[in-house]
């Protein structure tokens, strides 16, 4: 049995009024995958079906590798569709060989970027200290950024989640913050690329702490979007977005193919 986000919030002594809610966000992060053609395959075929499909109420994001940036951007333009990335630095510019700026995605085309995303976390040894730096980088440079918590397996199963999820979101958020510039998304490292998802219950009650910390950090809550992430499909797509604390998907594997992403996108609202 549900519990409503309002009960679930009112155990944390706050109000979610969900009906002001932002519309769905949808974001596709294609990781380390497509090279040039299969690249432009893969966004000709969700600009296509985008387009057939006229959506007006979904904001809808796709994240290629770097070297995709410039020509998938151009295969963007006048669709709607933004254009995002999976990374920046701190700084705006300097010596940090390898290391790609917020400035430098904004002048890309950029207009949101994926951040603290838990496999640079574990894979780059990235701090909540260094992803609040970049998210504020990221602001500076205009660009929004989706902000990526969750815990690993052995977290949740000491029963953590809570915890970690917290933990994380406190050190990860800068000053500045708010609804326009900053999105969450909750991914179960343990649910990423392994078909399995939270029940709808745990994924709603972690959401309801995530709104929880915003309001009392940010206020407003219900006016972020608080993503889920992790082995989303269109087979649980609309399922996960039936929640009310949920107002968006981040997508990876079904994010390469765009039949079953434009299918997420369409379970959406
Ligand atoms: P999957 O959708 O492949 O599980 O990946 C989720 C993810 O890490 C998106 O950022």
């Amino acid at each position: 049995m549900l519990r409503k986000p309002e009960d679930r919030a009112s155990e944390k002594g706050i109000e979610i009024h969900m009906a002001n809610a932002p519309r769905p966000l949808v974001a596709g992060n294609w990781k380390m995958h497509a090279l040039g053609e299969a690249g432009d395959a893969l966004a000709r075929g969700i600009v296509e079906r985008w387009q057939a499909m006229g959506r007006q109420d979904v904001d809808v994001a796709l994240c290629p590798p770097a070297t995709l940036l410039g020509r998938v951007g151009r295969l963007l333009e006048g669709s709607g569709l933004l254009l995002g990335a999976q990374d920046c630095h701190w700084e705006a510019e300097g010596a940090h060989t390898g290391d790609i700026s917020a400035p430098m995605l904004a002048d890309a085309g950029c207009r949101v970027v994926i951040l603290g995303h838990s496999e640079r976390r574990q894979s780059h040894g990235e701090t909540d200290e260094e992803v609040a730096a970049k998210t504020r980088a990221a602001h500076a440079a205009g660009l929004k950024a989706i902000v990526c918590v969750g815990e690993s397996k052995a977290a949740r199963d000491a029963g953590q989640t809570a915890t970690v999820v917290e933990t994380q979101l406190a050190a990860s958020l800068p000053k500045g913050v708010s609804a326009a510039n900053t999105a969450i998304a909750y991914e179960p490292i343990w649910a990423i690329g392994s078909g399995r998802t939270p029940d709808m219950d745990e994924i709603g009650a972690v959401h309801a702490r995530i709104r929880t910390l915003l309001a009392n950090a940010f206020g407003a809550s219900e006016a972020f979007s608080v993503l889920y992430g992790g082995s989303v499909a269109p087979a649980n797509a609309a399922e996960i977005m039936t929640l009310d604390e949920v107002n968006g998907v981040l997508v990876g594997g079904a994010s390469l193919d765009a039949g079953a992403f434009c299918e997420i996108i369409e379970s959406c609202g």
